[in-house]
Order: C-alpha cells, then structure tokens, then sequence
C-alpha cells in the first residue's frame, strides 16, 4: 500500500507553456462531445495546407536509408557545413562547424542551452510579452529576469527598462528579433544597442530567429550576431516555419563572435548533446537541401503571397472591431491585439477566450500565456487560408458585440 503522492518536481512548479494549457483542454472537451474546433492558437503550418518545399521531400525520400541509425552527437557534418555557409553569407563572425549544434527544434536547444549555461540564481533578461518556452526553460535552471518590449514602439525592446534589469548576477539576454507572439522587426539600431549593454555588462546575446526570413514588405532581416565580434552570440533557427516542416523536429545553435571566453560553456553543450545521442535523423538529411535550395517562403511573404495576403486580410478586419487595436505584425504569423478592457469588463484574458471558445468554437491564446502582466491581450494565429480566416474573425466580432465578462 503506497502512502506517498509523486507530486510534480518543484523546479516545474512556476513553468506554464499555456499555448497547449487550460484552453486546449477545454478545446478538446468539446471536440470529443462533436464540436468542430478551429485551432488558431498554435504556429503548425501543416493543418493549413502549408507544405515543405517538395524538393526536400524528394530529396528525403531519396536519402532514407541514411536516417535509421543515430548521428553524429553535434549534428551530420553536411547539414552543419550547409548551416555554416549559411551564416557566413548572413555575415557572422568567428565561425567554426565545432561550434554548431543541431537538435530537435530550437525547443530542444533552448533547453540544453540553458543547462549548460546557467547556475542557480543566474539572471538572463527575457522580453516580455515573451516566447514562454524560454521564460520556463531559464526558470528551471536559473533566474528570469524579464524587460518590457512596448507597445507604443511598436513593440520594441525598451532599452532603459532592459539597462535597468541588469544586476551582477545578469550573465545573458535574450531576443526574438522577428518576434512571436508580436511580429516585430527590431532594426539595426536597437540591436546595436542591445550590443553595447552586451558588451558593457559582458553578457552573452541568444537570438531566436526562427522567423528570420517570414517578414513582410521591406523590413530587413538583421542577425545581430554579423553586427559585432567582440561579444558572444548564440543564433537559433531551425526547419520549423520558414521551411513548413515543424513535425520533423530540427533546429540549429551556432556560436559566433566572442567565442573564446566561452569554451567550456561550448563543452557544456556538446557534453549535453553527446548524452542524447544525436537529434532526430529525418531533419538533418534535409537540412543542406533547405538552405541551399530555392527559398519558397518569400513567394509566401511576398505582396500577393499567401501569409502576405492573410496578414493584410487579418489586420484589416481585426481594425474594424470596436474594442480591438492590434500594431500591424512585421514577420512572422501572428496578431497580438489588444482588447478594451473596461469596454468588455475582462478581468480575466483566459476566461474571455474560454468563453469565446464556448460560444464561437475558435481557440486562441490569452496574453497571460506570453506572460504578459495584463489581461487586455491574445494571440491570433493567421495561418488559415483567407475564408477560414475570414470567418474566424466574424465570430470574433460577432461575439464581442454582446459579450461582457460576468
Ligand atoms: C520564437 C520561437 N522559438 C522557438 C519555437 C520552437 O521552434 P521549434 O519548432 O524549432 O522547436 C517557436 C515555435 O513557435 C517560436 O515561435
């Protein structure tokens, strides 16, 4: 007879990754009693008829007796040498394919990144609204210390309040330069600006670029880390979006820059990455072809283009809610408007998307997931082709024309 609960690990006890939390569940309760549920609450390209690019298919099928046995720990060495090339076209600086390393999904490094780089109590600055899997990542292993991107610059870093954040514990920071959940661009400027605190505090500058190359109209793609070689920088990327290919699990780190004060932190890494015998198989093959092949996104980002299209659609019909403003995203896939409060009494963000899941069958994510302090934002996922997407955001009108929290 046991007398003793297996509770959860305290060191998950302050984690949330809320894009499949309560909402979700409550989704898939009404899809077992027979509703039909749209899901916007989640970047899968797949479910909407976004396909990889068919040459990797091809190129996968052709090479799939090559991905039944484990790798090399740190990644195959052709898709490390397409990724650095990659970088050097990009203008990074103090490449070395020692210090590349592919796992499954950026989700997967995020993970052993912060392993191996933090001890308890050690700070690195996050930018809220955020994406949560880092806040959660860095939580467990050390300190998160978050910095306000703000609204009314179009969601840029706000420098001040991240030169505010620093204390003697702050060891690194992080951005996601063609941001989820708010689809900026943060320009040159403000990453040189962002380089110097670096450089001043000698912090370590992760960059999640996963959507570096889903941006709209003439925003430019800036890695921060071809700005400077005298500070330490981790890119991160992956197969994920820009190549549609989320199931298949890939993702890259590469050290650049500064990368001589960091060799055991590299160490720690590649320890990390040995110990899981290699990422999945499948990703990798394809990664060469990927990088080097013709890049089909843009027809997709294009003026025209599919996500062009939506983007424009969704804005368009999102600005013409009483009650909704939303800064027009940049890059990426997602709206992160904001709802008048006082106007719809929400005091809740996720009780104000579960009721609209109720009622309109359309499931998205509250602010809070994005561990934004207030309740008065949510997520919108424009994937969807534009009459799916059409009529997602009539419901949403739709219902806010009476709804009124209780
Ligand atoms: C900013 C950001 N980083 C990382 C990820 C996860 O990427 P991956 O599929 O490579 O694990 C996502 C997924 O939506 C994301 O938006």
């Amino acid at each position: 007879m046991y007398t003793r609960i297996f509770s959860k690990a305290k060191r998950l006890e302050n984690t949330n990754y809320d894009i499949r939390g309560p909402l979700l569940e409550e989704a898939e309760n009404l899809i077992k009693q027979n509703h039909k549920i749209l899901k916007l609450n989640i970047g899968n390209t797949a479910p909407f008829d976004l396909l990889p690019p068919e040459e990797m298919v091809l190129f996968f099928q052709k090479n799939i007796l090559k991905s039944f046995g484990y790798t090399e720990s740190k990644g195959i060495p052709e898709a490390r040498l397409a990724i650095l090339q990659n970088y050097q076209r990009r203008r990074l600086t103090n490449l070395n394919i020692e210090n590349i390393f592919i796992g499954n999904g950026v989700s997967d490094l995020i993970e052993i990144i912060c392993k191996a780089f933090l001890n308890k109590g050690d700070e690195l600055l996050v930018g809220i609204p955020d994406y949560p899997l880092w806040t959660s990542t860095v939580k467990t292993f050390g300190k998160v210390v978050h910095y306000l991107c703000d609204e009314n610059s179009s969601w840029l870093p706000d420098i001040r309040d991240i030169k505010r954040k620093i204390t003697p514990k702050t060891k690194g920071i992080v951005i996601i330069p063609f941001n989820n959940p708010t689809g900026a661009v943060y320009p040159k400027d403000i990453l040189e600006q962002i380089i110097k605190i670096a450089r001043e505090h000698q912090l370590a500058i992760f960059s999640d670029e996963i959507y570096d190359k889903i941006i709209y109209d003439t925003h430019e793609s800036i890695s921060i880390a071809s700005l400077a070689e005298d500070v330490l920088f981790v890119t991160l990327n992956g197969l994920s979006k820009a190549y549609r290919l989320p199931g298949w699990r890939c993702g890259w780190a590469v050290f650049s820059g500064k990368t001589d004060i960091a060799t055991g932190f590299i160490q720690g890494v590649k320890e990390l990455c040995d110990q899981k015998l290699g990422a999945n198989a499948p990703g990798q093959i394809v990664v060469q072809s990927a990088l080097g092949g013709y890049q089909s996104i843009f027809d997709l980002t294009k003026v025209g283009g599919r996500l062009h299209t939506q983007r424009d659609l969704g804005y368009k019909l999102l600005s013409q809610i009483p009650g909704i403003s939303c800064v027009k995203p940049k890059s990426a896939l997602y709206f992160f408007p904001k709802i008048d409060v006082k106007k719809f009494n929400i005091k809740s963000d996720e009780q104000f998307l579960l009721d609209f899941l109720k009622e309109k069958q359309v499931l998205l994510t509250a602010g809070k997931g994005f561990n934004w302090p207030q309740p008065d934002h949510f997520r919108i996922v424009f994937l969807p082709h534009v009459d799916e997407l059409k009529d997602a955001l009539g419901r949403l009108k739709d219902f806010l024309e009476h709804y009124k929290q209780k």
